[in-house]
C-alpha cells in the first residue's frame, strides 16, 4: 500500500498515519519528522531547514525530494509506506511520480483530510507529544488517560514544536493554501484522491480511512 495523506496543519495527518502503521504494518514517512531529525542532528541541511520550519515556511523542493527518494529505497518500504506531509507542492507531486515510476511502482491512494480553519488553529496550538515515543496529544482534545503519563510508553516527558505558535501557524496556513492545496485538484485529475471529513473524531476518521484502504 503506497499512500499519501494531505491536509493543512492540524488536519490529523500524523495522528491517522500512526493508526495506519499499526493496521497495515507499513512505515509512516513524515517529511516534517525527517526534517526535524535533520535539524536536531545539526547537519548543514538540517540547520538550513530549521530556520525555515521555525518560521512556518516550506523547505526547498530539492532538499525534500532527495530525502524522500532516499527513504523510500529503504527495505522497510518494500511493501509500501504512508507519506505524511509530502508532496506539498505541485513540483513535489511531479517528482514523486517520477521517483515511483523509476522504481517500477505507483501510488495506491491519496487521502485528503478536510478541516475548518478555526479547528486547525485550535488543534495545533494545544498540541504536544511524548518525548520518548512521539505519541501525539492535545491539551483539551486528546489527553492521555492518566494526566502526565503517555498512554503508549508510560513516558512522563512531553514536548511542543517550535512552529506551533500562532505567528508561525499563519505562515504555515498561507503556505498550505498557496502551494499545497492545488494538489487536491492535481490528484483529482489523476483519479487518485479520496476527500474525507477530518472534523469527525479521531476514531471515526480512522474508520473512514480503513474502509477506503480495504476497498483498494
Ligand atoms: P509537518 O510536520 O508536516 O507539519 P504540518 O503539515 O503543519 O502538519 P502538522 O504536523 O502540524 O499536523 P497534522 O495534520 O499531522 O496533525 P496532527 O495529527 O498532529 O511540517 C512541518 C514543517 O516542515 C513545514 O511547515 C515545513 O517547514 C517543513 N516541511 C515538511 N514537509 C515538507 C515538504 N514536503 N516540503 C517542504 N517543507 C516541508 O493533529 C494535530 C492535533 O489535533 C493533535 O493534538 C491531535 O491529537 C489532534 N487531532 C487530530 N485529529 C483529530 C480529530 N479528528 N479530532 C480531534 N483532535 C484531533
Amino acid at each position: 500500500m503506497r499512500l499519501i495523506l494531505i491536509g493543512p496543519p492540524g488536519a490529523g495527518k500524523g495522528t491517522q498515519a500512526r493508526r495506519i502503521v499499526d493496521t497495515w504494518k507499513i512505515p509512516q514517512l513524515s517529511t516534517g519528522d525527517m526534517l526535524r531529525d535533520a535539524a536536531a542532528s545539526g547537519s548543514k541541511v538540517g540547520k538550513q531547514a530549521k530556520v525555515l520550519m521555525d518560521a512556518g515556511k516550506l523547505v526547498s523542493d530539492e532538499i525534500v525530494n532527495d530525502i524522500v527518494s532516499e527513504r523510500i529505497d529503504q527495505p522497510d518500504c518494500a511493501n509500501g509506506f504512508i507519506l505524511d506531509g509530502y508532496p506539498r507542492t505541485l513540483e513535489q507531486g511531479d517528482a514523486l511520480e517520477a521517483m515511483l515510476e523509476a522504481k517500477g511502482t505507483k501510488l495506491d491512494a491519496v487521502i485528503k483530510l478536510r478541516v475548518d480553519d478555526e479547528t486547525m488553529i485550535e488543534r495545533v496550538v494545544g498540541r504536544y507529544s511524548c518525548g520518548s515515543c512521539g505519541a501525539g496529544y492535545h491539551d483539551t482534545l486528546n489527553k492521555p488517560a492518566k494526566e502526565g503519563v503517555c498512554d503508549t510508553c508510560g513516558g512522563t516527558e512531553f514536548e511542543r514544536r517550535a512552529d506551533d505558535n500562532v505567528e508561525a501557524l499563519r505562515t504555515r496556513l498561507m503556505a498550505y493554501y498557496k502551494a499545497t492545496s492545488p494538489l487536491s485538484g492535481y490528484y483529482y485529475a489523476k483519479k487518485q484522491i479520496h476527500r474525507i471529513d477530518g472534523m469527525e473524531s479521531i476514531d471515526e476518521v480512522a474508520d473512514t480511512i480503513s474502509k477506503i484502504l480495504r476497498a483498494i
